[in-house]
């Protein structure tokens, strides 16, 4: 694609976008003195116009219902979370029987590390990405804690000297090096500060033949990339859902477990009661028998609510779906970066864009490192009406999310930035 730089190009580009009158679904903050341009879906992605109608639906149920809202609302809550698992499903690449929306993110890490993290005598490594979200690296140490390690058990593949991205082939090369002692390989699907998207597939492969389990947190994948986790023999994985999948802050998490497991009730796994057989959970007995899947994970009955979020999002993706989703992503993202580069040539490479150039290997967000006065170019895009995302000691993180985010958006963000450089 020719990318121009001018305004009436950004304006072409919209009027031809097929996904265009999505961004009506959504509402945009208002609080600023100027029209807000929106780039933090990577953080928490917009309110859908939906969602007050859908949480307002189970709120009139409960009121008209009470406790029998649980078998004689609209939705019965006794099975809420059957309503948004094919959607969700399809987002990830997985089978129904191997996803379920519940809990919170770290909750679930923990969950299935519980499951899929089994030392056993000098195999007892974890191997991840250096840097990952503080939220990964406190869980990956307190369960090596747990099962009486150290931080001597876990191997860290940074980026080499100089640079910014972690090579693909210094992963599995990791991988190999380790493979009499590796227990699991969890890695961060999209790297939350660079936007790397590793290549997931191959690292599964890598880490099978190595003896090991492999599990990602898509925290910045889900609704962001395309994801083939059953495919990929991916043995497990978790999301939340209030970043690209706009379903309310702190919103509820996705979880997903390999039907290779399905009915592998040795694994072992912190259990809950509506993680047990369906249909004899109201018997109370005092043994516990998973439900076979994902579903045998869930510890807890649905938070309604923060589930309502989601259903209403999640109605919204599969009317728009993936494939479309991550075309808009690929072209956006691109171009972006072309208007980047354009002002960068002009003001002598005061950026660096940080985030992998390959399509293939990065989602909807791009990462810019300041050479310097970053926070400066942070504070100005803030007083024009720009919501991005800062992060020390120099990045600014943006996502054009392709549900909301406009081409002409982009066009003003690279202005500013013009401006000011
Ligand atoms: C990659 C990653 N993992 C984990 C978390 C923690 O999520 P939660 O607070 O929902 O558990 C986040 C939050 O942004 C994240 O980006």
């Amino acid at each position: 694609m020719n990318f121009k730089t001018s305004l009436t190009f950004a304006k072409e580009m919209d009027n031809k976008d097929p996904l265009k009158d999505f961004r009506n679904q959504f509402i945009f903050p208002s609080f600023h003195k100027n029209k807000m341009r929106y780039f933090t879906g990577n953080s928490l992605g917009l309110q859908p116009v939906t969602t007050r109608e859908v949480i307002g639906e189970e709120l009139d149920d409960w009121g008209r219902f009470g406790v029998d809202g649980h078998f004689m609302s609209r939705r019965p809550w006794f099975s809420y979370h059957e309503e948004l698992t094919s959607m969700a499903a399809d987002i990830v690449g997985a089978k129904e029987i191997e996803t379920v929306i519940t809990h919170s993110l770290t909750t679930n890490i923990h969950l299935l590390m519980v499951s899929f993290y089994q030392p056993k005598g000098k195999r007892n490594k974890i191997l991840c990405e250096k840097k990952a979200f503080p939220s990964d690296q406190y869980a990956l140490q307190s369960q090596l804690k747990f099962h009486g390690y150290t931080k001597d058990q876990l191997i860290e593949v940074g980026p080499r000297e100089g640079e910014h991205l972690i090579r693909h082939e210094d992963i599995i090369s990791a991988i190999e090096e380790n493979k009499e002692e590796l227990a699991l390989v969890f890695i961060g699907g999209v790297n939350y500060y660079t936007g790397q998207y590793f290549n997931l597939k191959e690292i599964t492969e890598a880490g099978h033949k190595a003896g090991a389990f492999v599990g990602f947190d898509l925290a910045h994948a889900a609704g962001n990339v395309n994801l083939q986790l059953h495919k990929w023999k991916v043995d497990f994985a978790m999301w939340c859902s209030y970043k690209y999948l706009n379903s309310s802050p702190g919103g509820v998490s996705g979880l997903f477990v390999h039907e290779k497991h399905a009915e592998n009730n040795s694994l072992p796994r912190f259990a809950g009661w509506w993680g047990h057989d369906k249909e004899q959970r109201f018997m109370m007995e005092d043994e516990f028998y998973p439900m076979k899947g994902a579903e045998g994970w869930q510890l807890s009955n649905a938070p309604v609510l923060g589930m309502a979020a989601h259903l209403a999002s999640l109605k919204i993706f599969k009317e728009a779906g993936m494939f479309r989703i991550g075309e808009k992503r690929d072209l956006i993202t691109a171009y972006l970066e072309f208007l980047l580069e354009e002002v960068n040539k002009r003001h002598q490479g005061f950026l660096e864009i940080i985030t992998p150039k390959n399509p293939s290997e990065r989602g909807s967000q791009l990462s810019i490192l300041f050479k310097k006065d970053g926070k400066e170019m942070f504070n100005k895009l803030t007083e024009s009406g720009v919501v991005a995302d800062w992060r020390e000691p120099n990045v600014i993180r943006i996502a054009p999310a392709p549900l909301y985010v406009s081409y002409e958006d982009c066009w003003f963000f690279a202005d500013i930035l013009n401006q000011h450089a």
